[in-house]
């Protein structure tokens, strides 16, 4: 696209051409039908002007032209489903491998995460040509996530996980913003996303010694005596957590949920609200005394942790 005028933002990734791709092709049917409707109507005012046709003819029936407009654009519109299904589809699930950063929204600005520990505010450095994996929260109101260059936007909503995924393929500084009036300062919570060089990135992500969200979740695991409860001894009062990350579990009442992010952040603030079979209720809330990034280091912690009991260095 020109310059002079950005129908489209750059394109940063493989989805966003995708997303292009699609939305030419939604352009050019829209235009061609909107010129074929515009010319019909001056043809036909003229043709068939009153002027010309004082009496008025009953036409017979076609039904080959009605099977026609009703048939090529439904047949249009099942491309334009089908196609974009698949691009859809292709963005919202996340490839195996895929790098996780953690991010929270709060008035007014983005707080993010790398596993290997730096944070960020308002800025996402992330390497080219790498799956990346974001997992979303709010700890406040509704916001949303929208990187415009990769043609990903997400709602993030408070008490809940949401994920996106994307590979950029251009390094290069894109735009970041919140895409939900969320209060006062909406518009200045924006910022830039770095999109950097295998090499750059691993010297950036070096140049700060935030720890691990895993290894802070081991901090906040053992501060809060967790290990009482599902450490490996015998007194154990609730299950054990190594592998359980990502298996489904069997609940008191007869519910099978996922043991991912949703599930483990539910047990912290709502305990009672779903009980693993074959437990008693003992587990408190943790309601009001863990921030939205002391949650998320616990679940990396958890989800670090191997079936043996070990830690996974990841
Ligand atoms: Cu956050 Cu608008």
């Amino acid at each position: 696209m020109h310059s002079w005028i950005e129908l489209f933002p750059v394109s940063a990734s493989l989805h966003a051409d995708a997303v292009d791709h699609l939305y030419y092709f939604l352009l050019i049917v829209s235009a061609f039908f909107a010129f074929l409707i515009f010319v019909l109507i001056i043809t036909f005012a003229i043709r068939y002007h009153r002027s010309r046709n004082p009496i008025p003819q009953q036409l017979g029936e076609y039904p080959e032209l009605e099977f026609a407009w009703a048939g090529i654009p439904f047949l249009i519109t099942i491309v334009m489903f089908t196609w974009a299904s698949k691009v859809y589809m292709d963005g919202e699930i996340p490839p195996k491998g895929a790098q996780d950063v953690y991010v929270v929204g709060k008035q007014w600005m983005w707080k993010l995460q790398h596993p290997e520990g730096r944070r960020e505010i308002d800025e996402l450095h992330v390497p080219v040509n790498t799956a990346i994996k974001l997992t979303l929260t709010s700890q406040d109101v509704i916001h949303s996530f929208f990187i415009p260059a990769l043609r990903i936007k997400q709602d993030v909503l408070p008490g809940q996980y949401r994920t996106l995924w994307f590979n950029a393929n251009r390094p290069g500084t894109y735009h970041l913003f919140c895409a939900e009036y969320c209060g006062t300062n909406h518009s200045k919570m924006i910022g830039s996303v770095y999109v950097m060089e295998e090499s750059d990135y691993q010297a950036w992500l070096a140049g700060s010694d935030d720890p691990r969200p895993a290894d802070a979740g081991a901090k906040l695991f053992t501060q809060y005596d967790c290990m009482n409860c599902h450490g490996t001894g015998q007194r154990a009062r609730g299950p054990t957590l190594g592998g359980l990350y990502g298996t489904d579990v069997l609940l008191a009442d007869g519910r099978r949920v996922l043991f991912g992010e949703d599930f483990i952040r539910q047990k912290l603030m709502d305990p009672g609200s779903a009980r693993i079979a074959g437990f008693n209720p003992d587990m408190p809330t943790f309601k009001g005394q863990l921030s939205e990034e002391q949650i998320i280091d616990l679940i990396a912690y958890i989800k670090s942790l191997t079936a043996e009991g070990s830690r996974e260095r990841r």
